[in-house]
């Protein structure tokens, strides 16, 4: 599908005009896969990008959220140089990294997998469902973008879906995008989302939301380029708003979720080998399902660091 053709199930989203001016520029076609968010991005070899196509492609994401590329061939070294040009690339996270470096000329990319060698898994998250979050909302600085590079996977299973948090925020009532605007959110870094524990807080026996330990962001953040307004939610174990009574924390927490991950603002990605996804921490949640017994998945996987979340209020509510 060239830029002239345009699908025109998504002729009334807005930015669709942008991603068609785009094309034209530079013979990249960014092509809307829902009127969620989402992109696919053709007509482009990203071993050889130049430095307007890659502008080209930073536009796209801001305006998209989550790009794909299929059939990349991208070696791991040209995928970390691609990544580089987004921004610093964040060391493998230690909170769950089972190895230091997984792929000696490129060890800054990490494995996300349930393949095994010598009993041993070579990568990190198996085959299990991955509840809805976003990367290292659990941190200060979380990162802002993640990219996996999909080197192997089951015939069927295993789909990531995305879901668009600027969509998730304007879609609410007036007054409670206002309370929100005013409130934080708890991010218990003790847990994943699964409600596991992470390694490093094995001796911690905290069920309690309120105590669990965590960096405090706040609920609705802007986005450092794009200027607009997003839900920020992480995760939803353990998640906890300060200042609220624990019932009413999760009452909220639970409308607000419903909204978020509703099936009109979702996207679910279906992997081929060669597909790149990079998609936008700032502006997203994500979810993998389960491929349990299905086959073996390996993705490679790049992230970049991010900023401290700025709120929409300037002086939210502290408690
Ligand atoms: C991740 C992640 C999902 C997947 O790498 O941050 O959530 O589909 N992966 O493997
Ligand atoms: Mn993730």
């Amino acid at each position: 599908m060239n830029s002239s053709q345009v699908d025109s199930r998504f002729d009334n989203r807005e930015g669709a005009a942008v991603s068609v001016q785009i094309a034209e520029k530079s013979k990249i076609s960014v092509i809307p896969v829902s009127d969620a968010l989402g992109a696919e991005v053709t007509g482009v070899d990203l071993a050889k990008l130049t430095d307007d196509q890659f502008d080209l492609i930073r536009k796209a994401l801001n305006e998209h959220l989550v790009l794909r590329f299929r059939a990349t061939n991208l070696g791991d070294v040209d995928f970390t140089h691609f990544a580089a040009r987004f921004g610093d690339i964040l060391p493998s996270p230690s909170y769950t990294r089972s190895r230091p470096v997984y792929i000696p000329e490129a060890p800054l990319v990490t494995v996300i997998s349930n393949v095994t060698e010598d009993g041993k898994p070579v990568g990190e998250h198996g085959d299990g469902e991955l509840h809805w979050h976003t990367d290292l909302a659990f941190t200060e600085t979380p990162s802002a973008l993640t990219m996996l590079l999909a080197r192997e996977v089951p015939p069927a299973g295993g789909n990531t879906s995305f879901a668009n948090m600027y969509r998730a925020y304007e879609g609410l009532p007036a007054d409670l995008r206002k309370r929100l605007s005013m409130l934080k959110l708890k991010h218990q870094a003790s847990h994943n989302a699964q409600g596991g524990k992470r390694p490093g807080y094995a001796h911690l026996n905290i069920d309690d939301p309120r105590e669990m330990p965590g960096p405090i962001h706040p609920m609705v953040r802007v986005h450092p380029l794009s200027g607009r307004a997003a839900l920020y939610l992480g995760r939803r174990f353990g998640a906890y708003i300060p200042g609220l009574t624990l019932a009413e924390s999760e009452a909220l927490l639970n409308e607000v979720w419903a909204q978020a991950i509703g099936p009109a603002n979702v996207w679910s990605q279906s992997w081929q080998v060669g597909d790149l996804v990079v998609w936008d921490n700032r502006a997203t949640m994500h979810r993998r399902e389960s491929f349990k017994g299905q086959g073996l998945r390996r993705m490679h996987r790049l992230t970049t660091r991010g900023e401290r979340p700025v709120g929409l209020v300037a002086d939210p509510v502290e408690f």
